[in-house]
């Protein structure tokens, strides 16, 4: 018993100073080797009184997982060590970081402009940019013979749709499908045949608002607009409502803005025409509603104070990095 007591002693020793993977295999050779000091011990077993051979061999077998323990971890320790060592690891340089991209202008001027409807309750919804002419003009009693749905002012395809031109299609397409009273704003793309020159896009942004409920006043809608601009420019911006003609509103206007220099044209609103009520099945009699619709690019250019329309298409990395 002693002398197993001592040989771990010694072992446990020598394992705390080895300092090199070789000098452990070298212990273990030594003690758990066929030919060590464990297999020794184990051999001797027979020269023992039979009453003592059972505690022997239970105590040696002992010893000798501890030795297998203490091994495995040494060695263990010494590899995570040495990797702490590489002479090649500096903890004190800077990372890799990656390259964070950023929202184009027009997104985050449309996520400005929704986040103030939305505080208003309303909803921003999607619409299709493939249209049917019942959707871009029909529903919004947009007679057949007016100008807009000329194809030198629209983008027809040979199967009968169009791209829309304007975002008023979602109003009929969310009316249809859903029951008064509603407040929704629907952000998106639009197309017409423009010639592209600093004002002019064949594509651009607009977002469409509309709200319909029992009795939605002009005087609300006023109301909602000079809210909405006060938020977005501040509030020493000036605004005016112009008497102007839409088929689906009646009256409409076009509201302009101004910093004490001139005027600026901004929008176009109205009350929804009775005729685009009954178009969707709602009766202009219970309900009543207001709509808008605004140019993302020219508010953006505003805000921004950019002269041309094309740097927002351009791709050009030391425009859009300043954003
Ligand atoms: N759709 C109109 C346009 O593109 C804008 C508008 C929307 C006007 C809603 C009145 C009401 O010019």
């Amino acid at each position: 018993m002693a002398d197993l007591r001592a040989l771990q002693n010694e072992v446990s020793s020598k394992i705390k100073e080895a300092q090199s993977a070789k000098a452990i295999e070298e212990i273990r050779i030594a003690f758990l080797g066929r030919k060590g000091k464990i297999a020794n011990l184990f051999g001797a077993i027979g020269s023992l009184t039979p009453d003592r051979r059972k505690q022997f061999g239970h105590d040696l077998n002992e010893l000798k997982s501890f030795i297998e323990s203490n091994l495995t971890e040494k060695l263990k320790s010494l590899s995570s060590e040495s990797k702490g060592e590489d002479p090649y690891f500096d903890p004190t340089l800077p990372g890799v970081s990656p390259r964070v991209g950023r929202l184009h202008p027009i997104t985050q001027t449309i996520r400005e402009i929704s986040d103030i409807f939305v505080r208003l309750g309303f909803e921003v919804v999607d619409g299709e940019e493939i249209e049917t002419e019942f959707h871009n003009f029909t529903a919004l009693h947009i007679p057949l013979d007016h100008p807009s749905r000329d194809a030198f002012d629209t983008f027809y395809t040979d199967s009968g749709y169009l791209l829309r031109s304007q975002t008023s299609t979602v109003q009929i397409r969310q009316m249809k499908k859903r029951k008064p009273p509603l407040r929704i704003i629907a952000p998106g793309k639009v197309y017409r045949p423009d010639a592209v020159d600093a004002s002019h896009s064949f594509m651009f942004h607009q977002i469409e608002g509309l709200m319909v409920d029992k009795s939605t006043a002009f005087s609300d809608l006023k109301g909602i607009i000079h809210l909405f601009l006060r938020t977005l420019f501040g509030k020493k911006v000036q605004m005016r409502f112009r008497p102007h003609f839409f088929p689906f509103t009646e009256p409409s206007v076009e509201v302009d803005v101004s910093w004490g220099k001139g005027w600026l044209e901004l929008l176009g609103a109205g009350e929804v025409h009775p005729s685009v009520l009954s178009a969707v099945g709602y009766s202009p009699n219970r309900v009543q509603g207001f709509a808008f619709g605004l140019g993302v690019e020219r508010i953006a250019m505003l805000k921004y104070g950019i002269h041309d329309i094309r740097l927002f298409f351009e791709n050009d990395l030391r425009f859009l990095r300043q954003f």
